[in-house]
């Protein structure tokens, strides 16, 4: 099945010398020089070949090409999903912002027969994914998403240990197993 090349470990890196913390007006990923082949028995196929590419924090990206040319291995990449293909070999260089980090808000607005708004509830939950160590990054919160101005202050309460901190656009957190592994915040309007 498998021949030489095969076997050879992946040399793509991710995030050299650990996850890179997010920057205003810096990339939130960044490719350098990503090539991918794989190998059958029969044939090697180059499906990406020095890749360059940064894509900017909000930014809407569309990978457009006939089919084969590549779009699935470069979101493969991405989400490091190649690790688990065999028969791959892999080159370059990926930076993303602490993939460990995740966020996702849940918002439930109630409103009045002539549409003011009664209520807002709006909830943040922020983890981190990896459970054998400490995470820090910035999350960057969408303000109109949540009702909110670019500007306004944000009162933000831990559901499970009752801190509060306040809030802005930009959120330094910092969780793992030592400390908290997952922020459960309900916020409103500072
Ligand atoms: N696991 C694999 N083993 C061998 N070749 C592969 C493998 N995965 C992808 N390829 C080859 O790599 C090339 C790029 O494939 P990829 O799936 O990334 O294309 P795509 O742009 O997503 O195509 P589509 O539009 O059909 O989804 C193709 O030639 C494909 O045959
Ligand atoms: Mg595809």
């Amino acid at each position: 099945m498998a021949n030489a090349a095969v076997a050879q470990a992946s040399e793509l890196v991710t995030s050299p010398g650990g996850p890179r913390p997010a920057v205003d007006g810096e990339p939130a990923i960044t490719c350098r020089n990503v090539s991918v082949r794989f190998f059958t028995d029969r044939r090697s196929v180059t499906a990406l070949s020095g890749i360059d590419l940064d894509v900017h924090r909000g930014e809407l990206l569309t990978l457009l090409g006939p089919s084969g040319c590549g779009k699935s291995t470069l979101l493969r990449v991405l989400n490091r999903m190649y690790d688990l293909y065999p028969g791959q070999r892999a080159t370059g260089e990926v930076w993303m912002d602490d993939e460990n980090i995740i966020a996702f808000s849940k918002r439930r607005v109630d409103k009045g027969p002539d549409g003011e708004v009664r209520s807002e509830d709006t909830v943040i939950v922020v983890a981190n994914l990896d459970p054998h160590s400490t995470r820090e990054s910035t999350v960057h919160l969408d303000m109109p998403a949540l009702g909110l101005g670019y500007e306004d202050g944000i009162a933000a309460q831990d559901l499970l240990t009752g801190a509060s901190w306040h809030w802005g656009e930009h959120v330094y957190v910092r969780l793992g197993p030592e400390t908290e592994p997952v922020h459960i915040v309900a916020i409103r309007r500072f």
